[in-house]
């Protein structure tokens, strides 16, 4: 299989590349944000027919150099694409996803903040299967709904760690540095996605996300906590059975399934024995330490706009607290006013999402700045 691998430098990029050396796809394409030592040593190996990056330097001896804002689209509808992996972070990721979906191409889609702030415009993707998740608890509900009649999904619940700070006293959670939060209990992801694992605003996104994907209602959806996340998904069915899908907590699983979709990878991943599940606990999250989680459905619920907005606001927000500008506490409340602030476009085409990722990018930066101007 041709990839076309967006994001090739970053945990999932990487991820990625493991499995396409094991499955022995070709690498045509491939992007990442800047050029340096690991970029140039994957375009060595890979040899792709083109590449882009934007900050850095140099060219290769082969290949297409692309760079510039439709580089990653560009790459996700090279001729000799067979399915693209999305895993960009954040809002650039949606014009490469709607263009590839728009071409009939496949996507497996790791970006989530791109899948929730395109909503509806996705909708013709998932009804056609271009659209498969990458997201660990999304693959795993994706195999848990397949061929289930919606009518008879009672309820899709999908599970969190609790993030790193899931233990702290709830008083001391706004003392918490970078360094305490990105200390994930199970996963190794990147910088963005490991805070919002701590605030639970990945989990929230991910409530989101499920709604776009398997076009289930917010209320049909919920989070449980689950410290060793071995369950990634439980599908309740309106007769009272819970279904679960289990796996080790492994981003190759996911990445493999979606690469090989509707085929299953076989020997992708180690699988479970009944000692690695002596410790299946669950628990409700609390809204107090948590109340993401709600800001989230309201956003959900809401639709339009708003989702692109929250993405937008918290790359801002988790930016500002790597940085040392806010603390811990203050990342939910800074989203929080933004959306407050949000005036909802409610069937919002292409350039309206892009001025409100644009707008929400803008407007945290003034309440960062102290500022009430709007
Ligand atoms: N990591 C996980 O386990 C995991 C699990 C589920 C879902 N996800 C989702 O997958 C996405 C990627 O996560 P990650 O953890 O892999 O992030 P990451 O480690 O930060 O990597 C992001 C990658 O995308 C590149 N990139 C970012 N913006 C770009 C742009 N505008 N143009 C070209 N390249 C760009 C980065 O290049 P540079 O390094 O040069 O900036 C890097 O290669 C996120 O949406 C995340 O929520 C991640």
């Amino acid at each position: 299989m041709n990839l076309a691998v967006l994001g090739a430098t970053g945990s999932i990029g990487r991820q990625t590349l493991a499995v396409a050396r094991r499955r022995g796809d070709r690498v045509v394409a491939l992007a990442a944000r800047r050029a340096g030592p690991e970029f140039w040593q994957l375009v060595e190996e890979f040899r792709p027919e083109a590449y882009s990056y934007d900050e850095g330097s140099g060219e290769a001896a082969f290949g297409r150099r692309l760079s510039g804002p439709s580089a990653l689209t560009e790459l996700a509808l090279w001729p000799t694409v067979d399915t693209v992996v999305l895993a960009v972070t954040g809002f650039d990721g949606l014009p490469p996803l709607l263009a590839a979906v728009g071409a009939g191409r496949r996507v497996a889609a790791a970006t989530k903040e791109a899948i929730i702030a395109g909503g509806d415009l996705l909708r013709d993707a998932v009804a056609r299967g271009l659209l498969v998740p990458v997201d660990s608890e999304h693959a795993a509900a994706f195999q848990l709904l397949g061929g289930r009649p919606p009518q008879t999904v009672r309820r899709l619940i999908i599970t969190t760690s609790g993030g790193a700070l899931r233990d702290w006293p709830l008083e001391r959670l706004s003392d918490a540095t970078p360094e305490d939060a990105l200390r994930h209990p199970n996963w190794s992801m990147g910088p963005l996605v490991t805070i919002d694992s701590a605030t639970l605003m990945n989990k929230g996104i991910e409530l989101i996300e499920a709604h776009v994907l398997f076009g289930l209602p917010l209320e049909r959806l919920d989070v449980w906590i689950h410290p060793t996340q071995i369950v990634h998904a439980l599908c309740e069915t309106v007769d009272g059975a819970l279904y679960a899908s289990l796996a080790r907590p492994d981003m190759r699983l996911p990445i493999e399934q979606a690469l090989a979709y509707p085929d299953v990878p076989e020997g992708a991943l180690r699988p479970l024995e009944p000692e690695d599940m002596s410790e299946l606990r669950f628990a409700r999250p609390d809204a107090l330490r948590y109340p993401s989680l709600r800001l989230c459905r309201d956003a959900g619920t809401i639709g339009g706009t708003m989702p692109a907005v929250l993405t937008a606001v918290d790359q801002v927000a988790v930016q500002a607290f790597l940085s040392g500008e806010i603390g811990f506490g203050s990342i939910v409340p800074l989203i929080a006013s933004v959306l407050d602030r949000h005036e909802v476009v409610v069937s919002p085409d292409f350039a309206a999402l892009k001025a409100a990722d644009a707008w929400a990018r803008r407007q945290a930066q003034v309440l960062l700045r102290g500022s009430e101007a709007r």
